[in-house]
């Protein structure tokens, strides 16, 4: 049986530039599954950017988590269908007709246009928020409720899965029954790196041994004096420590 393990790395273009971003794919594109283009690339190289790295045969998610009225964020995503992307996200707390609403009008233009339906991912708690963080705007439930409960509602509206911390995932795996929901973590370290300021860690095997589906790993890779060799370590972790 083919190994698919690469398939699972996202790695995360959290750079200042599209040169930087250009070199980076041009180094790992055979040994990662996809690329995923946050809020300060999009917001300094743009739709462009998407276009030209989509069209170099890139599975991109573009990571701008949409939370907007329900038709904003529907239009908004059929512009990023139309950019062609693998993958991209929304706001779960924007709430249930948000979400379904996009779900229809991605749909409708991939029928009209023949394009290829983008996987749409719900964003669950960010994982810098906390009890804290949730009591300050008003939520009182516990972070694990909270991502439950969004989890549940992204199903029910018709999202593919959704983006979970790796102490969440195992929660949606036993409560969110549907088989092929994705579930895709960031937050993943090897033990021997610097956590840089991810707060609650673990390592990528134990991240897909708890049902996540695709990892979004950023700086242990971009930041390591040799990339491939972080790759390359990173799924050795996957294969040893989840089968
Ligand atoms: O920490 P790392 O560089 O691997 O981050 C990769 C991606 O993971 C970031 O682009 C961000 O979207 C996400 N992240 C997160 N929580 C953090 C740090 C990063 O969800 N505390």
């Amino acid at each position: 049986m083919a190994d698919h393990t690469k398939d699972r790395i996202i790695v995360a273009l959290d750079v200042p530039t599209a040169e930087e971003a250009r070199m980076h794919i041009a180094d790992l594109r055979d040994s990662v599954g996809a690329f995923k283009i946050g809020l300060q690339l999009f917001t300094v190289a743009g739709a462009g950017f998407v276009r030209e790295t989509v069209k170099d045969g890139i599975k991109l998610f573009l990571d701008v988590k949409f939370h907007d009225i329900p038709v904003t964020v529907a239009n908004a995503s059929v512009e990023a269908t139309r950019l062609g992307v693998w993958m991209f996200n929304i706001h779960a707390i924007g709430g249930s007709e948000m979400m379904s609403r996009t779900v229809e009008s991605v749909k409708e233009v991939c029928e009209k246009e023949n394009l290829r339906r983008p996987k749409i991912i719900g964003v669950t708690v960010l994982t810098s928020s906390n009890r804290v963080t949730l009591k300050q705007v008003g939520l009182e439930m516990n972070v694990a409720d909270q991502v439950l409960n969004l989890a549940n509602l992204s199903k029910s509206a018709g999202l593919d899965g959704v983006v979970a911390s790796p102490n969440e995932t195992e929660i949606i795996r036993k409560n969110v029954s549907r088989d092929d929901f994705l579930i895709v973590t960031p937050g993943v370290r090897l033990g021997n790196v610097e956590n840089d300021d991810q707060k609650r860690v673990m390592t990528p095997g134990e991240a897909i041994l708890g049902g996540a589906d695709y990892l979004v790993i950023g700086r242990p890779i971009l930041q390591a004096e040799d990339k491939l060799e972080a790759v390359r370590q990173i799924i050795e972790n996957i294969r040893s420590e989840s089968i």
